[in-house]
């Protein structure tokens, strides 16, 4: 959701206070009705926006923020944290975006965490309905068969009694004590690979997210984070121009 002024600068119309000037004067109209508030804000890939009558085209190029982090143990997914705990915000210094995690790993999960100001990609990125596949790496304890493998293959009962969908599995290497097996899963239940894991009886050591869709954790160190590349940036909205499929009504919310 956008301010209005905001929506007709970036997609050039005026500046932003021309653009107000242009709303107070009541010349825009939103799914037809006038609105003359600059801060009323509207999902601009949602709503049919006219200004003098003619339709604004929204830029799907509006500047958005993708960012990748390689998380470390120790750190929450939250922009905040009630606890006062350290959060992936204390590893990356920005003050003039406002981020927030795609999905979540848990505080002693590492690997692959994007950030992003764009709403319409995280929602692609982690709702089920969209099957992003997620890749980790887990180092269990003990060696699990093929029949374990299967298992998790095949699908396994979670706590909260929902059966997790069909995964692709494959073993690493194995240690001896311990050994480390690769799972891609289309979904991202709270600490769904853990309980996977679980319930073949072999429990999770640690765990790391190495690939999100298209995007790879490649040798970003743990604790460091830079800007999605052109390539992986284009990927990203082209998952997030599919949720535009699913959204129909304009909501107002101001
Ligand atoms: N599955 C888990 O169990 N933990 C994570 O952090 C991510 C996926």
């Amino acid at each position: 959701m956008e301010r209005l002024g905001k929506i007709l600068a970036n997609a050039g119309v005026a500046s932003r206070r021309a653009s107000a000037r242009i709303i107070k004067e009541g010349r825009v109209t939103v799914d037809g009705e006038v609105i003359r508030e600059p801060g009323a804000r509207f999902d601009p890939f949602a709503c049919q926006i006219r200004v003098d009558g003619k339709p604004v085209t929204v830029s799907t190029c509006e500047k958005k923020t993708y960012i990748m982090l390689n998380k470390p143990k120790g750190y929450v997914s939250t922009v905040h944290d009630p606890q006062g705990r350290l959060t992936i915000l204390d590893l990356i210094p920005l003050t003039d975006t406002r981020l927030f995690p795609v999905g979540r790993l848990d505080r002693d999960t590492e690997g692959l965490l994007l950030l992003t100001d764009d709403g319409h990609a995280t929602y692609v990125l982690t709702h089920p309905r969209f099957g992003i596949e997620k890749t980790y790496v887990a180092v269990v304890k003990g060696t699990p068969g093929e029949d374990e493998l299967n298992q998790l293959r095949r699908g396994v009962r979670l706590q909260s009694g929902h059966m997790s969908s069909p995964a692709v599995v494959r073993l690493i290497k194995a240690y001896g004590s311990s050994a480390s097996v690769e799972i891609k899963i289309g979904e991202g239940r709270k600490r769904q690979v853990r309980e996977m894991f679980n319930a073949i009886g072999y429990p999770v050591k640690s765990l790391t997210r190495t690939h999100l869709g298209e995007l790879s954790i490649g040798d970003l160190k743990v604790g460091s984070w830079r800007y999605l590349t052109q390539t992986e940036e284009s990927w990203v909205r082209k998952m997030a121009a599919r949720s535009e499929e699913g959204i129909r009504s304009c909501k107002r919310i101001s």
